[in-house]
């Protein structure tokens, strides 16, 4: 098979790596991809959201299956661009994909299905937004953006203050465009955070093996937040008690909610839950791979991922048995100084082979580019050094071992990625 994958971060490198083990993979293409991506499949320059372009380009290089992995095209509509013109596609359509596009849509999702949730209002005006606040009266209060909002659309206000000035922000200023016109003002839950992705067709779903996202930018969880500064897998607090609660009371209803809604949703699936007191919850749903969740979930796969998109487009997931190896996977980011504010791009790094790899790791490149024989920065996150392991320690050491190997001026990395799960595996 010949297969594009759309995207060009860590997440998309983990997926085409995972591809490329597949015996039925002949070619694989990538737009826009980056300079890690490049060295194991043809990358060409388009833009992840330009639909016409890559249903051209797609058309152009004759693909059998086309795996969109962003969130904006798959909102936008790419799927349904891509199987009209009968490609074979992974990730679900527009009408599926609202799921993530819209806070609001999937807060009366949940609400209209019973399924666990934070309580929330929904807000188009400041003033009643404000006054139901100051009704309230408890904080911390968390305002989300209805729409994409590059992961920045949830602020956790500490005081009335800070949550008035979010919601001005949001709605009257239009922070984040279009898509802070609409807020969801929530409860603020706590516990534990738990990703779990899973694959769907809509009728059949399979959770992934659990994984841990480390947000903030600093050790101790202090700094600003970012796109994600690593992850392990599998999840100490996802325990078996725990996985059965949220099939029955999450997984199960969420599916069979968007099949009563006629949005059917076919792809990768993911539930961002919190162990609280009351039980699991859900604090968001992802209609796509998370990032960098799929840099630590795939590793650790050992059915053929063709063998899974195909059966997902074709309504047959229930026919595979997909199996996990008995292992633990740590994913340690490295970004660029400054990052997430301003940084720098077009640095030289250091101490990669020709692919851009280093023993003992899976170097999945987020934001690099490939010049005359050499790796440069490009973006705030640069790469996600990924390890597996028998267990979790023997994952982390393999993985910052090869953190030591690789430099490039003003890299930034936690060192205490994976730490947090230690404690829980121990308590
Ligand atoms: P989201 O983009 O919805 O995943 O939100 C980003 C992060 O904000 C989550 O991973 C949580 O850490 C936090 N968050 C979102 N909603 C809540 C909530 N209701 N209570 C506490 N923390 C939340
Ligand atoms: N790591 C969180 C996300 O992919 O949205």
């Amino acid at each position: 098979m010949k297969i594009l994958v759309i995207g060009g971060g860590g997440r998309e490198h983990a997926i085409i790596m995972k591809l490329s083990e597949s015996k039925r993979v002949e070619k694989l293409y990538c737009a826009p991809g980056n300079g890690g991506i490049s060295r194991y499949a043809e990358c060409f320059n388009v833009s992840a959201t330009d639909i016409d372009g890559q249903v051209k380009l797609a058309k152009q290089l004759g693909v059998d299956m086309v795996v969109v992995a962003p969130d904006d095209p798959l909102v936008l509509g790419m799927v349904d661009a891509l199987n009209a013109e009968g490609i074979m596609t992974f990730g679900p359509d527009k009408a599926a994909a609202i799921i993530e596009g819209s806070k609001v849509f999937s807060k009366d999702l949940m609400k209209k299905y019973g399924i666990p949730t934070a309580k929330y209002e929904v807000f188009s005006d400041s003033a009643s937004a404000i006054e139901y606040i100051k009704k309230e009266n408890t904080y911390p209060t968390v305002i989300k953006a209805d729409g994409l909002a590059l992961g920045k659309g949830v602020i956790i206000a500490q005081n009335e203050e800070e949550a008035v000035t979010a919601v001005h922000e949001m709605i009257d200023e239009l922070k984040f465009g279009k898509s802070s016109a609409t807020v969801v003002v929530e409860e603020f839950l706590t516990g534990p955070e738990v990703s779990v992705l899973s694959f769907t067709d809509g009728k059949t779903v399979v959770p992934m093996i659990s994984s841990m996202d480390h947000k903030r930018a600093n050790d101790n969880d202090e700094g600003l937040n970012t796109g994600g500064m690593g992850t392990i897998a599998p999840n100490p607090y996802y325990t078996d008690e725990v996985a059965k609660e949220c099939m029955e009371k999450i997984f199960l209803p969420t599916i069979e909610a968007m099949n009563k809604e006629g949005r059917t949703f076919k792809g990768c699936l993911y539930f961002g839950l919190m162990i609280t007191k009351r039980g699991p919850v859900v604090i968001e749903y992802n209609c796509r791979f998370g990032d960098p969740e799929t840099q630590v979930v795939l590793p650790l796969l050992d059915t053929d991922l063709c063998d899974i998109f195909e059966a997902i487009y074709n309504g047959t997931l229930a026919d595979i048995d997909i199996k996990w190896k008995n292992e633990s996977c740590a994913c340690v980011v490295m970004a660029s100084g400054g990052y997430p504010l301003s940084y720098p791009k077009g640095i030289e790094m250091h101490g990669f082979d020709e692919k851009g790899q280093v023993d003992g790791a899976f170097v999945y490149h987020a934001g690099t580019k490939y010049e005359n024989g050499k790796f440069l920065t490009n973006g705030g996150r640069v790469i996600g050094v990924t390890s597996t392991g028998t267990d979790l320690p023997a994952a982390l050491d393999k993985a910052y071992a090869a953190v030591k190997k690789i430099s490039f001026d003003g890299a930034h990395y936690r060192t205490d990625i994976g730490k947090r799960a230690l404690a829980a595996v121990k308590s």
